[in-house]
């Protein structure tokens, strides 16, 4: 072997030599006293280097390439072990803390939105093309515009429809979103095309009867308002929501504030309307409360009942909901049960 030939040999075992201290050291301060050893200022690839100062000129350019080849790649394991090094420390760490970093993650699960909220948002998606626009009000409500205003005037026995919270004689947690029509009248003018939903409260509980429920309010005011038109515009969201061929009829009622008043029926979607235990046989569900509204409430805003007419209605979101997905307890919505809320 020539001269060069022996250069080499040696350049190529002191890299090995080097890349195998490398990896067999451990801790920070070891790591860089190897690289010192061998590319530190004073190292072995260093004095090499110097050395080659005796060599014949012509050999010195691939030698002095193959030398820098050698340094920069010492340089990049060096780098390299330091971040393994430095990996496997704060492992030792988190172990030592408690973490096994080597242990599968845990997937974080998603949430989805709640199916009263699904419901709610296809009502109002509904309304919206036929230009209705949302409003909200309190559920923490004066008496006046959640009785008195709607034309339940105080001790009279039409209150009793709706068993309320009290937080004061003047105060209630609001029994339905029928307050909404008088806030908003107060503070407007016709024509009026509005939607509201949110949250009510009643002194109720049973399979079909929650203390906290939802309704969607619904109510439009203008010059020559009908029945037709409260018709059409219910005829037209259940053959939306329930589909176009369902059945539905309106049934006279009674509500303070509406005059004349109708609850809506469609045909149980459980039976097709043959009869079975969720309509109690009769082949109707009721899915909401409507009418013209009552002249009186008209006083009570400022508008004048021969210039102005409208209609309003009023849903439960939790029925509606109910007779979309079959189900026959309402409880289960509010019992925060992931097995049943994960399937909507
Ligand atoms: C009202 O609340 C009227 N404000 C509706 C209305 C608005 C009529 C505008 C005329 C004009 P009612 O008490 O019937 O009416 O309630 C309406 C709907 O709420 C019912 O059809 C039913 O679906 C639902 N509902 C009533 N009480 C409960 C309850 N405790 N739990 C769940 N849903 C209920």
């Amino acid at each position: 072997m020539n001269e060069i030939g022996r250069i080499q040999e040696r350049l190529r075992r002191l890299e090995e030599e080097a890349l195998a201290e490398l990896r067999a050291s451990r801790g920070a301060v070891k790591i860089q006293a190897v690289r010192t050893k061998y590319i530190g200022r004073k190292g072995l690839l260093t004095n090499f280097l110097r050395e080659m100062g005796q060599l014949p000129v012509e050999e010195r350019p691939a030698l002095g390439q193959l030398a820098n080849q050698l340094k920069a790649a010492l340089e990049e394991a060096t780098e390299q072990v330091l971040e393994k090094e430095h990996q496997r420390q704060r492992a030792d760490q988190l172990l030592h803390a408690g973490v096994d970093i080597s242990l599968p993650g845990r997937r974080p699960s998603l949430g989805s939105t709640h199916l009263i909220t699904q419901v709610t948002e296809e009502i109002i998606s509904i309304f919206q093309r036929l230009g209705f626009e949302v409003s909200e009000g309190p559920e923490v409500e004066l008496d006046y515009y959640n009785f008195e205003a709607l034309n339940f005037p105080k001790d009279h026995p039409a209150r009793d429809m709706q068993d309320t919270f009290y937080f004061s004689p003047n105060v209630v947690l609001r029994t339905h979103t029928s307050p909404v029509q008088v806030r908003t009248m107060e503070k407007r003018q016709p024509p009026l095309r509005v939607i509201a939903p949110g949250r009510v409260y009643r002194h109720d509980s049973d399979p079909t009867h929650s203390p906290m429920f939802h309704q969607v309010e619904g109510f439009v005011v203008d010059h020559e308002i009908t029945f037709a038109d409260l018709k059409g515009t219910l005829t037209f969201f259940v053959h939306q929501f329930f589909g176009p061929n369902v059945q539905m009829r309106f049934r006279p009622s009674f509500f303070p504030f509406t005059e004349p008043s109708a609850e809506v029926d469609i045909q149980c979607v459980i039976c097709q309307g043959k009869g079975c235990p969720v309509c109690k046989k009769s082949g109707w569900l009721e899915i909401l409360g409507s009418g013209m509204i009552d002249p009186e409430v008209f006083h009570f805003v400022g508008y004048d009942p021969e210039v102005f007419t409208g209609f309003a209605f009023g849903l439960g979101v939790e029925r509606i909901a109910m007779l979309q997905v079959g189900l026959s307890d309402i409880r289960i919505f509010f019992e925060n049960n992931l097995q049943f809320l994960k399937q909507f």
